[in-house]
This record gives structure tokens, sequence and C-alpha cells, in this order.
């Protein structure tokens, strides 16, 4: 049986989606790149923004067309959006399977069973918010565990999660109810699996959660687990996304000082800097004191890489209020933001409530405007690289052009990014891969550091 996979979303959802494909590869299945030749396709879908799912819907739209001659093929789809439709998805002519998230490790079995049978089955939670049963939990470690692997990703990197769901409900945000509620791992099952990553020869490990630094297990706190993780021989790079302006723990940037495996970088969004905006996301701080925490981490921190988040035209956004944030890009000095449209999503706080009042065509210009805000910005504090030499860990080959083709005949430019996040890239042999390499910065853009390497 050959599988096509699609998958949307952040790395919480790429995670998943590896641990799904390993579960079918260890059942017997086999990958295929040719839609036209597989099976059955897995879908793991996104619900964050509407446009996320317009692209599922889209993919949706072509396999119906693709089962009118293949009516045996087995459509399976996971995730955010499976979570969020439940039922109305199944009714979806192309769809076979729907599994929220917390049941990814049952897809195998649903699949198999679905296979030449040409029937519908449904595995989501029905009270998404409730907590999961211990015997779930444990289910989902014992998966996590079984079919992470040092192969899924760049070369030496993993991805490890530390907790599931969010609490923090945010006005805007379908999270919290389609991941449920928050729940730390034990952090006995982080550190094993992170061993075991290492012995197969994993030298960064990115610690995943939707607001890592409220990862606490009983009065085990996320600063103790790095301390924890760093005494893991071989792993050399911690890093760890996303943090939550609130409550921040200053232990956590304590130990980026005692702890040289603890990449300094930070990335915390703020989601705008208008007050009156915030109240109204819920997120629970002012500008004011989300510039305190980014003061105190450069305090202890000094040379810190920071990264944020931005939603522009949020319901009442004022050209004001849209200023404030400008106006926070300028003073936070991040190293880089992403930044995003509004969109209401069905059954939050703010779609209920609020009316999405500001037109798409403000919301790009502002979104626009901030990405050049912020492009000024990333583009000074790369020119301060030229000159240094600077530890990168190799990702691969590079499709951008370095500073010049001197070597280029010889080597395929390299990418590789450094502790603080900085995408690097430089001449260098192809198995450089997963390797850590010393490069001097000689030229700089907003977005890439240009160099060559030292060795
Ligand atoms: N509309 C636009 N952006 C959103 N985000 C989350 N929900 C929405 C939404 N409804 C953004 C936030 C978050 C990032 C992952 O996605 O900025 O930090
Ligand atoms: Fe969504 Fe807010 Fe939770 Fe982040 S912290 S996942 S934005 S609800």
């Amino acid at each position: 049986m050959k599988v096509f996979l699609r998958s949307f979303g952040c790395q919480m959802n790429k995670l998943d989606t590896n641990l799904v494909v390993n579960s079918f590869l260890q059942a017997g299945f086999k990958l295929t790149q040719v839609l036209a030749q597989a099976d059955v396709v897995l879908v793991n879908t996104c619900s964050v923004r509407n446009h996320a799912e317009e692209r599922v819907l889209s993919l949706l739209g072509l396999l119906k067309h693709i089962k009118k001659t293949n009516p045996e093929l087995v459509v399976a789809v996971f995730g955010c959006m499976a979570q969020r439709l439940k039922e109305d998805l199944l009714s979806h002519e192309a769809v076979n399977i729907v599994c929220g998230p917390l049941q990814i490790p049952e897809l195998v079995n649903l699949v198999n069973k679905a296979v030449g049978q040409k029937t519908k089955s449904t595995a989501v939670s029905e009270d998404i918010r409730h907590k999961s049963s211990q015997q779930q939990s444990q289910q989902l470690d014992d998966f996590e565990y079984s079919y992470d692997s040092a192969e899924d990703n760049l070369p030496a990197q993993a991805y490890v999660r530390v907790m599931r769901g969010c609490d923090k409900f945010c006005s805007y945000c379908v999270v919290p109810y389609v991941r449920g509620p928050e729940a730390s791992r034990p952090p006995e099952k982080i550190i094993a699996q992170i061993k075991k990553l290492a012995d197969a020869g994993i030298k960064q490990v990115t610690l995943l959660g939707q607001t890592v630094n409220s990862y606490h297990y009983e009065d085990f706190s996320f600063a103790d687990l790095l301390y924890e993780v760093s005494k893991i021989t071989d792993i050399e790079w911690i890093k760890f996304v996303t943090c939550y302006p609130k409550n921040f723990d200053e232990r956590i940037f304590k130990a980026m000082i005692d702890l040289p495996k603890v990449c300094r970088y930070l990335h915390i969004p703020a989601q705008s800097g208008s007050d009156k905006i915030l109240k109204a996301m819920n997120r629970g701080y002012t500008c004011d004191q989300y510039l305190r925490i980014i003061d105190k981490a450069r305090e202890i921190v000094p040379d810190i890489a920071i990264a944020g988040d931005f939603i522009v035209g949020f319901p009442g956004e004022t050209q004001e209020d849209f200023q404030k944030s400008v106006e926070l890009i300028q003073k936070a000095q991040y190293k880089n933001c992403f930044i995003f449209k509004y969109s209401p999503r069905p059954g939050t706080r703010a779609d209920d409530k609020l009316a999405d009042d500001v037109p798409i065509e403000i919301k790009k210009q502002r979104n626009i405007e901030l990405l050049a805000v912020q492009g000024k910005i990333s583009a000074e504090l790369n020119k301060s690289f030229i000159g240094r030499t600077v530890k990168v860990l190799v990702e691969g080959a590079s499709g951008k052009s370095h500073l010049d083709n001197i070597d280029k005949k010889q080597h395929p430019q390299l990418i590789g990014r450094t502790s603080g996040d900085c995408i690097v890239v430089f001449d260098g042999p192809a198995d450089l891969a997963g390797r850590f390499v010393d490069v001097n910065i000689k030229r700089a853009s907003a977005l890439t550091l240009f160099g060559r390497s030292t060795d």
C-alpha cells in the first residue's frame, strides 16, 4: 500500500506528521511522491488562519475528482481542522477518515479498517477542553517515543514536544479549541527521548510547546528542564519555541547564561503594541509589561536574539493602535518578526463578539508596513555581524547565492543557522550538513548573512 502525504501548518504539525508517517512505515506502508500512485492520502491540517483551511479544502476538491476514477482511494484528514470540523468534514465526498490531533496514534488502524471498504469513520475528542485521561496521555507519550526519528528533519536536528495544548485563550486563537488543555509531558520521558535522539546523532533539539515557559510537571519547571537536557552528552544546542510574555520565569534567562548549550534566542510574540488591542486579544499584559520582560532578558543575557509575532487588523485596530505596534517593533529591536493579518476563526471569542471591521486592503497595507519597519531593523542588526566569526549548524545545500562565487565551481552553496537563529550562507562541501562550522561574515542582508568558512 502506498501513502501520499500533505502537511500544512506549524512545527507542531510537522512533528505530528513525522510521527504518523513513521507509524505507517512501521506498519508496512510505503511512501509515494506521486498522488496518482497512492492507495492512501494523509492530510495533516491547520486551522490557525482561514487561508490554511482553504488550501486543505482545495486539495480535498482535487481528491474528490481523483476518487471518481479511483474509488478505492482512502483519504484520511487529521490535525487541527479535523478536530474543529469533526463530522462536517466527514460529509465531504473525498474524505474517509477524520482524526483529531489527540487521536493520531489510532490513524494506522483506522486506515487499515477503511482499505477496500469505502467506509467512513471519525476519531476526534468530543469535549476537547476535557483533560486527557491518564491512558490517553500515556498513549500519546508512547507514540511520541516510539515513532520519532533522527532522520525526519534537517541533519542532526530534532524537535521534541514538551507540552501539548494551550490554556491561554487569546481571543483570536483556535488552538485551545483544537489541541485541548495545556498538558506538560513528564520530564523523564522527555529526557529519555532526547537521549535516544542524541544516540542516533542528533546535536540540536528544539523543545516545542505553544507556551513553553508555562511548562511545569508537578514542581519541575521549564528552567529545570533546560538544566536536565543540558546534561545530555552529544546534545550541543538546545532551542525552544514559543514563549508567552506573562509570568516569565527569569531562571530561564539565567539558564542561558549558566548553560552554554542553551541558545540565546527567544521567540516571544507581542501580537500588538496597543494596550487596548492587547486587552481585546485577552493577552493579559500591557505593552510596558511586555517591554519589561525583554529588557530583563537583555539585562541578564546581553546578546540574546529576540523574535516576535504581530497580528495586524484585529477588530477595532485604528491607525493609532497600529502605530503603537510600529513603535513597539522599533523599541523591541527584534531580530525578526512574523506578521499576520487577522483572520476570524469560528468558535473563538473575538469572532463571536467582535466584527472583523478592518478592511482587507488596510490589513495588507499594515502588514507590508510592519514588514518594512522590521526589515530595516533586521538589516541593521545583521550588518553588525560583518567581520565577526559565528558558529553555524549546517542544514544543507542552499538556493541562495554567496558573497562571491570563486569556490562555486567546486562546492555547492551551504546554508546553516547560528545559535541565535541567523541564517548563514557560505561555500562548502555537502558533507558538512549536520556539522558545526565557523563562518566569518563578509556581507549581510535583512534576512541572510553571507560568509566564508574559517576551517
Ligand atoms: N489570525 C491571524 N493570526 C493568528 N495567529 C494566531 N491566530 C491568528 C488569527 N486568528 C498568529 C499569532 C500566533 C501565530 C502562530 O499565528 O501571531 O503567534
Ligand atoms: Fe493561541 Fe494564545 Fe495559546 Fe498562542 S498562547 S496558542 S496565540 S491561545
